[in-house]
């Protein structure tokens, strides 16, 4: 490893590095304490940063309508703040605290981890909210965290959120897109609510635009001058942490494949270091599971035991057993190797971590409103995150930090910071929900960061095509106010409405559930070939979708067996989930006065519903192609059939995706074959007007 890497240091000071505080150097004989089993909790508690600060937290909160609260990862602001604030009385009187994350995962953990720490049943006093997912009790619940875009839907029933004294807004630093509209509209309902209180979180110094966004003078549209209220001048508050020095190493010369990279980086510090554990910063599940394999491999095959190491993954959509096992302290005579996504760069905090290794790239959606395609791509992470991920290391001793990236291209090449979500999404979502709560003048909004005019623009166009905004831009009844009742995207909700009326609502509503989670498969590297056998069982010629109709189908049929779903290399828990979110589904459907039926594998229908969802992303194999290339109808760029599709090589001349993925090309992500006739039957001003070369050649 000597000389594979070239040591720089680094301090993670993260609060604000001229400030150059002192370093912490706190007793490292709890060095490999998990949070559990050591010590009371309520030593525990009072150990954190952030317990010095407590009577300066609720005191700040007392007195000003907004407090920004800035504080390292791990400092305590998550798991202590809404305790805080309850033992104050904040929820007295059958009121609410919320907390919010920008992330499901980490609701679920924080919210499970202050139940512990209270000593209460989880889901009474602290409960959580996710989409899809409710574990509160109305009036027992008195914390309450759940995602930013859950907070956003609870508006649409109660614009003024009128049950929550205190909001904390928490990962205020990751920009999410939810994030910066709620941070919009709560700034609107502290007009209305003097007697809401805001806290704002954030692992960075991020918080300083924020609480200049909270300063500007609120004006009555149009008369320059006059103002409202007094000006609600922010309080900031800077926790101080105690991050230890942590060692930076670069590699001296470009990685090529961060895989195999960071498995060979693990490797070394297993042989050259003998004690901590070991965090990886990868981008997805697909990179993590294959990584994870590649490691179990290539330790066996250096005669390492397997025993000795415990090689977990952490993303999005895990099973509860499969949390807690990265949270739960080490074995002795273990070494964890956590192989995450940037989920525990700031949202959760892993005890034992002495290493870190950092691939460098996240998975980022971005989005070209020229083009009108939004795709998830593997994109280089900003040097703020890459702080954060070295951070990771340095928490209970001093640690190291492996990049797998020279030093150059950190210095010269990485930007500073990332772009908020909103400046790189697709707006369509966003947009339904400010007209669903009545914001009209959406341009007008009192953005954090302003969305660029022209993703605005394509937004509007879209949700007028799908019938869901009128000729003045105004939602329309019913459908416009039914799709944004429906927590999902536009146009799977539209999906769902127009096979209401088709008759096929049972299967789009199967269908919608499986879309709504990232895959039903198993991912096994190397076993690519068996996981391809296995889906050719499930095959159906018109594409993705109604292939997953017959492994759902099929599913029900072994009794929904675990053992059934290991053979056919079908994830049980991804099924499990799938149901719960087609019961959800349903109920909201049945509200919504959509009757459910079935069309008895009518699959015309069927395509013909995902069609009036999903039109926009019509696709036409070139004449000529030789490799499958196809051009998008709107705005003719070239894309191809992902490899996972059950239509890849297949390549039927007209078909419409779900989503793109970009790698070295965009792919399309299910895929169904469509009659080119049904896209203008289906939504003729998008068709005729947009695209007036738009021929029905078949
Ligand atoms: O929000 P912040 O990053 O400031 O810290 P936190 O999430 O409140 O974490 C405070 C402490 O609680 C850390 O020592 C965590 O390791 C611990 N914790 C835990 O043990 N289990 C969880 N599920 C969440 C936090
Ligand atoms: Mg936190």
């Amino acid at each position: 490893m000597a000389n594979f890497w070239k040591p720089g240091t680094e301090r993670p000071r993260l609060v604000d590095d001229e400030e150059g505080g002192v370093l912490f150097h706190y007793s490292s004989s709890s060095a490999y304490s998990s949070g559990f089993g050591y010590g009371s909790i309520e030593k525990q508690r009072k150990r954190l940063p952030i317990y010095k600060y407590r009577d300066a937290i609720l005191y700040l909160v007392e007195t000003h309508s907004t407090t920004i609260i800035v504080g390292e990862t791990g400092s305590g602001k998550t798991t202590q703040i809404p305790q805080y604030l309850k033992e104050a009385g904040w929820a007295d009187g059958g009121r609410v605290i919320a907390c919010t994350q920008p992330r499901r995962l980490a609701v679920q953990s924080v919210a499970s981890r202050v139940a512990e720490e209270m000593g209460v049943k989880f889901g009474e006093e602290v409960g959580y909210t996710i989409r899809f997912e409710d574990i509160t009790t109305e009036g027992i619940t008195r914390i309450k965290f759940l995602t930013d875009g859950v907070l956003i839907r609870e508006m649409m029933d109660d614009p003024l959120l009128t049950k929550y004294s205190v909001i904390m807004v928490d990962e205020a630093h990751e920009r999410s897109i939810s994030t910066d509209i709620i941070l919009g509209l709560l700034k609107k309902i502290q007009q209305r609510r003097p007697d809401l209180h805001l806290i704002i979180s954030s692992a960075t110094i991020e918080a300083k635009s924020i609480a200049a966004f909270f300063e500007t003078r609120r004006r009555r549209p149009g008369l320059e001058g006059e103002e409202l209220g007094p000006k609600p001048v922010p309080a900031i508050l800077s926790v101080e942490g105690r991050g230890f020095n942590v060692e930076i190493n670069y590699v001296e010369e470009a990685v090529l494949d961060y895989l195999r990279a960071a498995v060979s980086t693990v490797l070394s510090i297993l042989d050259q270091e003998s004690i901590g554990d070991i965090l990886v910063f990868l981008t997805g599940q697909d990179d993590i599971d294959a990584t994870i394999q590649l490691l179990n491999e290539e330790a066996y095959d250096n005669g390492r035991k397997s025993s000795d190491l415990l090689v977990l993954p952490l993303y999005s959509g895990l099973s509860r057993a499969e949390q807690d096992l990265v949270f739960s302290p080490t074995p002795r005579g273990k070494r964890k190797v956590v192989m995450s996504t940037n989920i525990a760069e700031t949202s959760l905090t892993l005890e034992g971590i002495v290493y870190v290794v950092d691939c460098g790239f996240s998975k980022q959606q971005f989005y070209d409103p020229i083009s009108d395609i939004e795709s998830l791509v593997v994109a280089p992470i900003s040097k703020a995150s890459a702080r954060q991920r070295a951070g990771r290391a340095g928490r209970l001793q001093p640690g190291k930090c492996y990049r797998l990236y020279t030093e150059e291209y950190y210095t010269n090449e990485m930007s500073a910071v990332g772009i908020p979500e909103i400046q790189r999404s697709n707006l369509v979502s966003c947009v339904i929900q400010l007209k669903a709560l009545g914001i009209d003048n959406i341009l007008g909004f009192d953005w954090l960061a302003s969305p660029s005019p022209e993703a605005m623009i394509r937004a509007l166009e879209v949700l007028y095509s799908l019938g869901v905004l009128d000729d003045d831009a105004k939602l329309t009844s019913p459908i416009g106010f039914q799709v944004a009742e429906i927590p999902l995207d536009p146009m799977l909700s539209k999906m769902i409405l127009a096979s209401g009326q088709l008759g096929c609502s049972e299967e789009i509503v199967t269908i919608a559930a499986v879309l709504s989670i990232q895959s039903i498969w198993i991912s096994v590297r190397g076993a690519r070939k068996e996981l391809d056998e296995a889906k050719l069982r499930f095959a159906a010629a018109e594409g993705d979708h109604v292939t997953f109709l017959n492994v759902y189908k099929a599913f029900l049929l072994s009794g929904k067996s675990s053992k059934w779903c290991h053979k056919n290399y079908v994830n049980y828990h991804a099924m499990k989930k799938v149901i719960e979110i087609r019961e959800q589904l349903k109920r909201i459907m049945q509200r919504l006065g959509i009757g459910l039926k079935s069309c008895e594998w009518d699959m015309q229908v069927v395509r013909k519903a995902i069609i009036a969802g999903f039109f926009a992303n019509a696709c036409r194999l070139e004449a000529y192609s030789h490799d499958g290339k196809y051009k998008t109808v709107r705005s003719s760029k070239d894309v191809y059939i992902h490899p996972s599709s059950i239509l890849f090589r297949v390549n039927p001349k007209w078909v419409v995706y779900h989503a793109l993925v970009s790698t070295d090309r965009q792919y399309m992500r299910n895929v169904i074959s469509i009659d080119p006739s049904w896209l203008v039957e289906a939504a003729p001003h998008f068709y005729i007007s947009q695209a007036p070369d738009f021929k029905l050649a078949r």
